[in-house]
């Protein structure tokens, strides 16, 4: 139990884009406690392990409404992620993993993110194990939405699930095998409803909602699974490995920032390829070198055979194009570059490409990966480093006061106690931080294989 503890990191996955300012000390202050655990659980009626947060699988509601200054302490894990600053962010590449029974505090504000998130362990394949929880931002009564207030809230967290536990699904990637097909789905928690004796056992507790007639409720769909599918593998090393443009990121040790900071070399390198490695995919710790207030086209070729969704941590972007077969230099004349939507998660449909430009707005180590979790835990992610040549602490934040040291700075991080139950209440007033944007053009096509 111990060692699982020690690589828990929850994130939040909460990525648009907002310019993180952070200001004006009258906004409400609230913080949220989020206890993560084991418990056993039941869902498909063979009792296994789940991650709770706070005993409840899935884990308890974050419900605060824009301007909120947050302070989440999550305890026996971390992480969490959101549009804020790097710092903040809950990857391996900005914020070390928080040791069991030790608890870390994630404090930023939230902006104009209205809508429905969720929050999850970002470490191995735990968010097959459970460890997520709604995390919901509500409009201020000044900021408009097209539609009435609703009579109800509901939340449905659904996705596919394992009865084997989250280590079992590692060890079996790291064996080099596909997962196989998942045993069930979940909804919020719970097994199917046995409508049919013969597929599903007798006494699986599934979800009932509520909802009385002539009223109308917004529902909050969340897919918290793991979007795993058969497809043929890269093998690099005899090992199974997903890569991007030919590399298989290799799991950071030190954060890219920290490490900046401590002028440590050789953390990370900045040599992410512009175009694919074809020939020799390899495993390195690739990141891609990006300066604030640029502009950077990416194009995703999916080469593999099954749909991806891919996301970029702390910000969004704005999709110019996708169409079927391979992206050539032409394909930018077919681009919108007029009204294109803004995303934080964007669809590459097999065999077919997709162009997202990003202005370069927030400084920072940010992740862009596949948002299947198997290929994610296989390699398929880099990061986007990006600096201000001038930086003077005006446009990136500095590391918080209680941020967490590993790899090779590990020395210095001095624990104190380990997590105390007294809550203490205190205000945190954010700073001022201001992000502008545009120029230059950096462009990187991306080919997904597996
Ligand atoms: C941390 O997790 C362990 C393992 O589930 C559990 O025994 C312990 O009670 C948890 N601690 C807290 C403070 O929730
Ligand atoms: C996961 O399952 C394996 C058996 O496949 C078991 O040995 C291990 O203790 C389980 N871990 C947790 C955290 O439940
Ligand atoms: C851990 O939680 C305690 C109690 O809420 C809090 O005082 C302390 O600052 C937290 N530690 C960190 C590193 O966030
Ligand atoms: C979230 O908070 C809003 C405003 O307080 C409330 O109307 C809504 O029911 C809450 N939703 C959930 C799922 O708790
Ligand atoms: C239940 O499922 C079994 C196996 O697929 C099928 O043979 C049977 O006809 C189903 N029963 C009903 C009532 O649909
Ligand atoms: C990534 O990190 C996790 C936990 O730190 C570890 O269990 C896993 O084996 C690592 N993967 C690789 C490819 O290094
Ligand atoms: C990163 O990009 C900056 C700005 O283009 C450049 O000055 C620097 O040399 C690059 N660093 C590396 C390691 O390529
Ligand atoms: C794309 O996949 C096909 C079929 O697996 C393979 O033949 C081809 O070489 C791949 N293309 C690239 C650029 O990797
Ligand atoms: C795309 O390029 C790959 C690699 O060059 C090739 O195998 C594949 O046939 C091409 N697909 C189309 C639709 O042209
Ligand atoms: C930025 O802030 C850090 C931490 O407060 C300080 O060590 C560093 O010297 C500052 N850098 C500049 C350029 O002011
Ligand atoms: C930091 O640099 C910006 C220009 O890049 C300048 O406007 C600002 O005044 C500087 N701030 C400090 C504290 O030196």
């Amino acid at each position: 139990m111990g060692m699982f503890w020690r690589s828990v990191l929850l994130l939040l996955g909460l990525n648009i884009a907002l310019l993180f300012v952070n200001c004006f000390g009258a906004d409400p202050f609230v913080q949220y406690l989020l206890k993560v655990s084991y418990i056993t659980a039941s869902p498909l009626g063979t009792p296994q392990q789940v991650i709770a947060v706070n005993e409840k699988f899935p884990g308890s509601v974050i419900n605060v409404t824009t301007n909120y200054n947050l302070e989440i302490n999550v305890v026996n894990g971390s992480g969490i992620q959101m549009r804020k600053n790097s710092w903040q962010d809950g990857v391996l590449g900005t914020n070390c993993p928080i040791p069991p029974k030790y608890n870390w505090t994630y404090r930023f504000q939230v902006k104009d993110q209205i809508g429905s998130f969720f929050y999850f362990p970002s470490l191995n394949l735990q968010r097959a194990s459970g460890g997520f929880g709604p995390f919901i931002v509500n409009n201020r009564d000044i900021i408009p939405i097209p539609f009435a207030a609703p009579d109800g809230d509901i939340v449905i967290m659904i996705g596919d699930w394992y009865t084997r536990n989250h280590s079992a699904l590692q060890a079996d990637l790291d064996a080099g095998k596909d997962l196989g097909m998942p045993d069930g789905v979940l909804i919020n928690g719970k097994g199917p409803f046995q409508y049919n004796s013969t597929l599903v056992p007798s006494g699986i507790d599934y979800e009932i909602i509520h909802v009385d007639p002539g009223k109308t409720y917004r529902v909050r769909v969340h897919n918290v699974g793991l979007l795993t599918r058969n497809g043929p593998p890269v093998t690099i090393n005899g090992k199974l490995r997903a890569t991007l443009n030919g590399i298989s990121f290799v799991n950071l040790t030190t954060p890219i920032r920290l490490a900046d900071q401590h002028n440590q070399e050789g953390v990370y390198k900045l040599d992410f390829p512009n175009t694919p490695l074809i020939e020799s995919p390899k495993m390195d710790r690739s990141v891609i070198n990006a300066t604030y207030k640029g502009f950077i086209e990416i194009v995703f070729q999916n080469n593999d055979t099954v749909m991806q969704s891919y996301h970029l941590d702390g910000y969004s972007f704005f999709v110019v194009g996708m169409n079927y077969g391979n992206w050539t230099e032409d394909s930018r004349g077919t681009y919108n570059k007029w009204d294109a939507i803004s995303r934080s998660t964007v669809q590459v449909y097999p065999g077919a490409w997709t162009a997202v430009y990003v202005s370069l707005d927030n400084p920072g180590a940010w992740n862009l990966r596949a948002e299947n979790l198997d290929r994610w835990y296989l390699g398929q992610e880099t990061y986007l480093r990006i600096v201000n040549p001038q930086e003077n602490n005006s446009t990136e934040m500095v590391a918080p006061e209680n941020v967490r040291y590993c790899g090779v700075l590990a020395y210095l991080q001095h624990d104190a106690e380990p997590y105390d139950d007294k809550a203490a209440a205190s205000i945190v007033i954010g700073r001022p931080q201001i992000f502008f944007s545009l120029l230059g053009l950096l462009s990187f096509l991306m080919l997904i294989t597996r």
